[in-house]
């Protein structure tokens, strides 16, 4: 497909999903506003419409909690998802907003990158007042991380449901469920077999084949994961004195390692002070970072805040660090053979979710194997940054070769390219335009 007709083609998918203020990330199968999502949708809105893409990141706004947390999900206020509503419970909080229902966690810290890259679209004294307008939401979004999730200030955000990572099935997430956190009777339910009875109830199963979503018993144990949240409130402090479901998660802690350096920079831009406080704390992440570091393997992986020991899965999490961008040259090096490796993630459409020798490894069930357009955009932003122009430049024809062959599905096969998940996704196709037009 010429660059052009893959531009209207994705602009086509953007159009469908708009819903005037914020963007659906795929219509049937999430008819919500989901946060990072929308951080994606805008970086590449910026390219054919800046208002639309600064109306997208505001309108994230509207979700935000007192206490500063921005939820993973602001809820569409159509009747038809009463149920939705229901399942998270917002209002027990007295923290979450009075005018929408929105889920009760969050979801990776994309918000300042978004923010900057709009503001690259601006003239600088528009991109001021932009700033000066985001500013306050991040500062508050970043000081409830550091506040809410990192109680004992040891530099390493703490994650309390795998929704919460992006990477909802992921390796460690499902092991470190296995290990301390499914509940008696979902087991009792898998020992039984009973678990096709829940497929009466899933709904996403109705939009995707069930082989490439995750498995019932993950999914009921998520929920009853959700539910333990949703009793506690969403009170971090009473939830981690009692559940065994938490991890430090990688990806997410990358991402926040950017994120902190676009903060700085944004309030440098509009002449703020970050608080000291906080420049300690955001310092102490990057040291942290470090941590997770696996000299036999040459690996980072995420580490178990209940065991406090490093879960040793090869995921997509694993490259992170190179868009994080802390990390030494020399530990950047090791991450990119990793990236070439066949073994590992060199594969025919890059980059698999799932290191290919994994014994998770499968083509097509959501984050464990397919290759996502999201998390190939942030590896290649850290690949040029790391002075690896010519993998990131491979890395750009590859993704994109894979969706003008397939569309712009929400992920594809690492090994064939073929497409699955949900169709027209909106992620996919707003980080198309902006690979083809960056
Ligand atoms: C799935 C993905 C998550 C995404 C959401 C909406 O839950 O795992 O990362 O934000 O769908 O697209």
């Amino acid at each position: 497909m010429e660059p052009k007709t893959l531009v209207d083609e994705a602009k086509n998918v953007l159009k469908r999903n708009d819903h005037g203020r914020w963007m659906v990330p795929a219509g049937n199968l999430y008819p919500h506003q989901w946060l990072w999502d929308s951080c994606f949708i805008a970086i590449g809105l910026r390219h054919i419409d800046v208002e639309r893409a600064q109306t997208e990141l505001r309108s994230l706004l509207r979700g935000q909690w007192k206490n500063g947390m921005l939820p993973n999900m602001i809820f569409d206020s159509g009747q038809a998802y009463r149920q939705d509503r229901e399942l998270w419970r917002s209002y027990v909080s007295p923290y979450s907003p009075e005018q929408v229902a929105t889920s009760g966690i969050t979801q990776p810290p994309m918000l300042a990158e978004a923010v900057v890259r709009v503001g690259e679209k601006l003239k600088i004294a528009e991109r001021r007042s932009w700033y000066a307008n985001m500013y306050p939401a991040i500062l508050a979004y970043h000081e409830w991380l550091y506040r809410d999730r990192d109680p004992h200030k040891e530099g390493l955000v703490i994650l309390l449901h795998p929704y919460e990572s992006g990477l909802d099935n992921s390796p460690p997430w499902i092991s470190e469920l296995r290990k301390h956190s499914m509940p008696w009777w979902v087991s009792l339910i898998e020992r039984l077999h009973l678990d096709g009875l829940i497929n009466l109830v899933r709904r996403d199963n109705r939009h995707v084949p069930p082989g490439q979503r995750m498995s019932n018993i993950e999914a009921l144990a998520y929920w009853a994961a959700l539910r333990r949240l949703r009793r506690k409130a969403y009170n971090s402090e009473a939830l981690l004195s009692r559940s065994l479901f938490a991890v430090e998660d990688l990806a997410f802690n990358c991402i926040l390692v950017r994120a902190n350096s676009h903060l700085r920079q944004i309030a440098k831009t509009i002449g703020h002070v970050v608080p000291d406080e906080l420049l300690t704390r955001m310092e102490n992440t990057e040291k942290a970072l470090e941590q997770l570091w696996d000299e036999p393997s040459g690996q980072y992986y995420s580490r178990s805040f209940i065991s406090h020991k490093i879960i040793e899965e090869s995921t997509i999490s694993t490259l992170l660090p190179l868009y994080g961008g802390s990390v030494s040259k020399e530990r950047a090096t090791r991450l990119v053979d990793l990236l070439k490796n066949r073994k590992y993630f060199g594969t025919s459409y890059p980059v698999p979710s799932v290191a290919v020798n994994s014994s998770y490894f499968d083509e097509f069930k959501y984050w464990q194997g397919p290759s996502w357009v999201n998390t190939n955009w942030l590896i290649m932003d850290g690949l040029s940054r790391y002075g690896y122009e010519k993998e990131a430049e491979i890395l750009r024809q590859r993704t994109l070769e894979m969706v003008a062959k397939n569309g712009f599905n929400e992920y594809f096969s690492p090994l064939s390219g073929k497409p699955a998940g949900a169709p027209n996704f909106s992620w996919t196709a707003a980080l198309t335009i902006d690979l083809l037009k960056s």
